[in-house]
């Protein structure tokens, strides 16, 4: 059994996040500077795990590895490997927790690590089965989103559980800012709940309204309309934060990035916490930006350029 190796990456999630879960489309795009690098080496005795959250037996690993735990165990299930003799590292610069998607990019890796172990590749159904196994635990009705846009390579549509690729021509730089709060996913899908549960008229006008606005945003991206795309980031903020899924301190990074120049900014995945993403033309408005959102209490501040992406 040779030293099986897998990788990840972290996402964002640019429209629909939310909304996904309630059935409408979501745009993602994979952030491959941000990445988890797993092992799984054959060394007899118990199966053991080595991370920046724990070392140890996985048998006994606290509950904040629930998720990769029971990945790891459905993985050795469907390759028909004993639940021992593998030592299993993972590594990465994900940030933990902050809608980025790490959840699924440690599971992504993990799956793989153990894949390529076993010396068994494994189909995209499969894969993507696995890696959901451990963000049903980490937030119970996962829409299947983050398992794909922290494997893609290319700018994703999702909608009603199938991915594609999405075609963009726009250039631009996406600010990505952590607000240095936890992200709570699973408790801001509850809130949604909750919101459609006491309102449901309005409710299930802002699910629909940002499904409209991750349609329009598709068209934005073909047509290299960065400033309609920024606009429709801001719209949907206004709609996540009226469903009770922004907070005070993602709030104040929104308005600091609007107030230094941003074409929109938006708080990206659960919320609640976790990062905001703000749009810009350039690489020097993205620095202006990074300074306002960094003097508003960002604790890191990443840059990612959009480039054009289309099959031809
Ligand atoms: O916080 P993240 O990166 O796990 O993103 C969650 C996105 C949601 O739409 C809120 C949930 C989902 O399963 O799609």
């Amino acid at each position: 059994l040779r030293t099986g190796r897998g990788v990840a990456h972290a996402k964002v999630i640019l429209f629909g996040e939310h909304a996904v879960v309630h059935g409408e489309p979501a745009i993602a795009l994979p952030i491959d500077a941000l990445g988890v690098h797993a092992t799984a080496a054959h060394v007899p005795g118990d199966l053991t795990v080595r991370s920046s959250l724990y070392t140890g037996p996985l048998a006994d690993a606290p509950d904040l590895m629930s998720a990769p735990r029971a990945v790891v165990h459905a993985t050795l299930d469907r390759l028909g490997l004993p639940h021992r003799d593998i030592a299993i590292t993972v590594i990465g610069d994900v940030p933990h927790a902050r809608g980025l998607g790490s959840s699924a990019a440690v599971a992504g890796a993990l799956v793989r690590a153990l894949a390529d172990h076993a010396g068994q590749p494994l189909d995209e159904a499969t894969y993507l089965e696995l890696v959901d196994v451990g963000e049903k635990v980490a937030h119970g009705t996962p829409s299947g989103l983050d398992a794909r846009a922290t494997a893609a390579s290319q700018p994703v549509w999702f909608e009603a559980g199938v991915a594609r690729r999405l075609a963009t021509r726009m250039t631009a730089v996406l600010v990505v800012a952590d607000s240095g709060h936890a992200g709570r996913t699973r408790h801001a899908v509850g809130s949604v709940a909750s919101f459609l549960e006491r309102h449901p008229v309005r409710g299930a006008a802002l699910i629909a309204g940002l499904g409209a606005l991750a349609h329009g945003a598709a068209l934005d991206l073909a047509a290299d309309r960065p400033s309609q795309v920024g606009e429709k980031m801001t719209t949907a903020q206004g709609m996540l934060r009226e469903l009770g899924v922004s907070s005070p301190e993602l709030d104040v990074l929104v308005d600091a990035a609007m107030a230094a120049g941003a074409l929109g900014a938006k708080l990206t995945g659960g919320g609640q916490g976790g990062c905001v993403i703000a749009l810009v033309r350039d690489v020097a408005e993205a620095d202006a930006v990074g300074t306002a959102l960094r003097a508003a209490g960002a604790v890191a501040v990443w840059h990612h350029p959009i480039g054009p992406d289309t099959e031809d």
